[in-house]
C-alpha cells in the first residue's frame, strides 16, 4: 500500500480554498490510499454555531464530499478526509471514507475535545473497520488518541491500519500513537495540520509533526512541525496480522479480558 499524508494548512472560513487545495495535491501523488486532516474544509477556530452551520455538509453530498469523490474516482483510490457534518438537525465532527465507487462510510467523533463540544454532538457509533482491496482500515479522529479504547477496538476488530485526520494542540500525540501502533500491532497514520488560526479571540496552534508508524512502533515518517508538507509511505498492511510479541505470546491471545471488566467497560 502506497499511503499519502496530506499535512495542509487551511484557511478557516475558506471551504472553496481549502477544497482546491487538497485536490490538487491529491492529483500531483501517487497514492492508493490518502489521509488528510480534521476539519479540513472549515477550518478549527468556530467561534460560533451559525459558522458551523455555514460550513458543515451532508456526508454524501456538498462541495468536499463532490470534489474529494471525483479525485477518488479519477485516482482509483481512497481518501479518508475530516469535515463539518450536518445530519437531521446534527453537527458532528465527522471523517468519511471515499473510494473509486464513492463513500465508503462516515465516522462521527467519539470524544470530542475542548470548545468542540460546543458545537458538536459526539458520535454515537463504534469506531469502524472498512474491509478494503488495499487492506483492512480503521478509523478515529485526533483526540480519539487519548482513549486507547478506540485503537484497541479497531484492532480486535481486524483493522490492519489506524488512519487519524487530526487537528493537534497538545504535544503528546505523535508519541502516544507509536504506543497505539506497538500495543495493537497495527499501522497508524496520524494527520494533522499546521499553522497558527485566529478567529477573533479563538485561536489555536497546530504541531504539525503528522507520521506513520508500523505494528512495531516505529516511525516510517515524521513531517515538520511548521509547514504544509506531504509524504508518501509505502507498506504491506498484512504484516499488522502477526500478533506474536515473542515465540510465546501473541498479543490478542494473551489478553485476560475477563480480569479487566467491569473497570474497562
Ligand atoms: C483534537 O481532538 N482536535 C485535539
Amino acid at each position: 500500500m502506497r499511503a499519502a499524508l496530506l499535512q495542509l494548512e487551511p484557511s478557516f472560513g475558506s471551504v472553496e480554498r481549502n477544497v482546491a487545495r487538497a485536490a490538487e495535491l491529491i492529483a500531483s501523488l501517487e497514492a492508493d490510499l490518502f489521509v488528510l486532516p480534521e476539519l479540513f474544509p472549515s477550518g478549527y477556530s468556530f467561534a460560533a454555531r451559525a459558522e458551523v452551520e455555514r460550513m458543515a455538509e451532508p456526508a454524501d453530498d456538498g462541495p468536499t464530499f463532490a470534489a474529494l469523490a471525483e479525485q477518488a474516482r479519477r485516482k482509483r483510490a481512497w481518501i479518508c478526509y475530516g469535515f463539518a457534518e450536518r445530519a437531521a438537525g446534527r453537527y458532528y465532527n465527522s471523517a468519511n471514507l471515499v473510494g473509486p465507487e464513492g463513500l465508503a462510510g462516515t465516522y462521527r467523533k467519539l470524544h470530542l475535545f475542548g470548545r468542540e463540544t460546543l458545537f458538536f454532538t459526539p458520535g454515537e457509533a463504534a469506531a469502524p473497520v472498512f474491509e478494503l482491496p488495499i487492506g483492512r482500515i480503521g478509523v478515529m479522529i485526533c483526540f480519539d488518541w487519548y482513549f486507547p479504547e478506540v485503537a484497541r477496538s479497531l484492532a480486535l476488530r481486524g483493522a490492519q491500519v489506524i488512519v487519524h485526520p487530526s487537528n493537534l494542540v497538545l504535544p503528546h500525540c505523535p508519541q502516544a500513537m507509536l504506543t497505539r501502533s506497538l500495543e495493537n500491532r497495527v499501522f497508524s497514520l496520524t494527520c494533522d495540520r499546521t499553522g497558527q488560526e485566529r478567529n477573533g479571540a479563538v485561536e489555536h496552534r497546530f504541531i504539525g509533526m503528522s507520521q506513520a508508524v508500523n505494528p512495531r512502533g516505529e516511525l516510517l515518517i515524521r513531517l515538520g512541525a511548521e509547514h504544509e508538507e506531504t509524504a508518501v509511505v509505502e507498506f504491506d498492511p498484512a504484516t499488522a496480522d502477526d500478533k506474536r510479541v515473542t515465540q510465546y505470546n501473541d498479543l490478542f491471545g494473551d489478553r485476560r479480558p475477563a480480569l479487566y471488566s467491569p473497570a474497562t467497560l
